[in-house]
């Protein structure tokens, strides 16, 4: 074998010295080689294991659009186009091919209720050195230099008189792709999941959640809008996925009443 034949080399073109030295120094060889050996293996058969290994997320389970999903927020029909973002960013590129996780640009803040949109500073951690001559790359370094936020266009929102938090969701074993879709295979994110209260109510049905009204929207709201539907039906409508149990107006009307707000029949559009 290499190693002992390595060890031998060194004993010959040694030939004098303390035997005892000697011994050790060819303990101390030995056991580097014998530890490069056991490394390199190691090694190589992480790189291969990485290379095996499927893209960070599984290829999409999407339902058929317009389908309920077994688990998450129904996709949405005919999703529309992702909007043009200050830099043509690809989730795909930065997931699959550069093996980053969500919550590395997405850490949870305000207890885990919301999670942070990635500013300039964080992608010079390898962008200060990575695609430097790109534009794209280069508008990116202005701003983290400049200290001055991306103004990344927003996706997802819920209005501010509904409760939502992420860490709830998550905590019940909800993954990002139940409420976002397929966003590791993307190169532009587009709304592509109803997170409207029909998709909302939707989920919640089928795991059996909460769906009073009170569980996403607080009675003593003040910053319930007016409904933007014209009739009680539309707004019914509005409010509800098919697959969904209906919202009664009853219900709606009752609620509006409790948040002190005109009922609907009363809003002027
Ligand atoms: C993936 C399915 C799913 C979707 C989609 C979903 N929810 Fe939930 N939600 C749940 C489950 C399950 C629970 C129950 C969690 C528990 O038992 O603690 C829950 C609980 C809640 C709660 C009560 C717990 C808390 O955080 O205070 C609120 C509020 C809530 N959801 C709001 C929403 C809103 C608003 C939306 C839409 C924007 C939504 N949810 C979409 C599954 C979902
Ligand atoms: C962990 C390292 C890493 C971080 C952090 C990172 N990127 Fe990247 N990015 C890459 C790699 C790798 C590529 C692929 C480079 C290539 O194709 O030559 C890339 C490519 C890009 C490109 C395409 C460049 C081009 O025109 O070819 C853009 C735009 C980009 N990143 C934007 C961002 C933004 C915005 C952030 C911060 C939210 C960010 N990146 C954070 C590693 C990173
Ligand atoms: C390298 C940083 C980076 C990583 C990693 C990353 N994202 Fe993002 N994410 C961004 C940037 C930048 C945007 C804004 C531009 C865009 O929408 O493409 C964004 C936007 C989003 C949005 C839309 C938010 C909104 O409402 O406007 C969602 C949802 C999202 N990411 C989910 C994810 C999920 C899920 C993962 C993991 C599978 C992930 N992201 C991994 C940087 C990242
Ligand atoms: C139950 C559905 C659900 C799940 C699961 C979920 N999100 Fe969201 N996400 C939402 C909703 C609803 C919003 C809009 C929240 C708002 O406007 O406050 C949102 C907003 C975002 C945003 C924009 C920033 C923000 O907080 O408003 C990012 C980024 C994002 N989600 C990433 C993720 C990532 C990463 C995961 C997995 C760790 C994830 N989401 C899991 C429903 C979900
Ligand atoms: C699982 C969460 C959830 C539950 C339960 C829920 N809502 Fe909502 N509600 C939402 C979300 C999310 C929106 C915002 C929808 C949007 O912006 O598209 C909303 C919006 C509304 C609006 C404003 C509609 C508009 O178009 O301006 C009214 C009114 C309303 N809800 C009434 C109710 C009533 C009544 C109930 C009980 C029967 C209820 N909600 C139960 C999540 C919920």
């Amino acid at each position: 074998m290499r190693v002992s034949e390595k060890a031998c080399e060194g004993v010959k073109a040694r030939g004098t010295g303390n035997a005892r030295e000697q011994i050790l120094r060819d303990l101390r060889v030995n056991l580097s080689v014998l530890l490069l050996f056991l490394l390199v293996p190691t090694f190589v058969c992480a790189k291969a294991n990485a290379q095996d290994a499927p893209a960070a997320v599984a290829p999409s389970t999407a339902p058929a659009p317009g389908t309920v999903a077994s688990s998450g927020a129904p996709t949405i029909a005919n999703p529309p186009a992702g909007p043009t973002q200050p830099v043509a960013f690809s989730h795909k590129k930065h997931i699959a091919e550069a093996k980053m996780g969500c919550n590395d640009c997405h850490e949870p803040s305000r207890n885990g209720a919301t999670v942070a949109m990635p500013q300039p500073t964080k992608c010079m951690l390898c962008h200060a050195a990575i695609a430097t001559d790109k534009p794209d790359i280069q508008r990116i370094a202005e701003a983290a230099k400049a200290n001055e936020p991306m103004q990344w266009v927003r996706i997802y929102r819920v209005p501010s008189f509904v409760q939502f938090s992420h860490k709830t969701h998550t905590d019940t074993g909800a993954k990002c792709e139940d409420c976002h879709g397929a966003v590791a295979e993307k190169d532009v994110m587009a709304k592509e999941k109803d997170l409207s209260m029909g998709g909302c109510i939707s989920c919640h049905t089928a795991k059996s959640a909460p769906t009073g009204c009170d569980t996403c929207h607080q009675l003593n709201s003040v910053q319930l809008r007016s409904p933007a539907a014209a009739t009680d039906e539309a707004l019914v409508a509005r409010l509800t996925r098919p697959e969904a149990p209906p919202v009664s107006i009853l219900a709606i009307h009752r609620f509006l009443a409790a948040v002190a707000l005109p009922s609907t029949s009363n809003f002027a559009l």
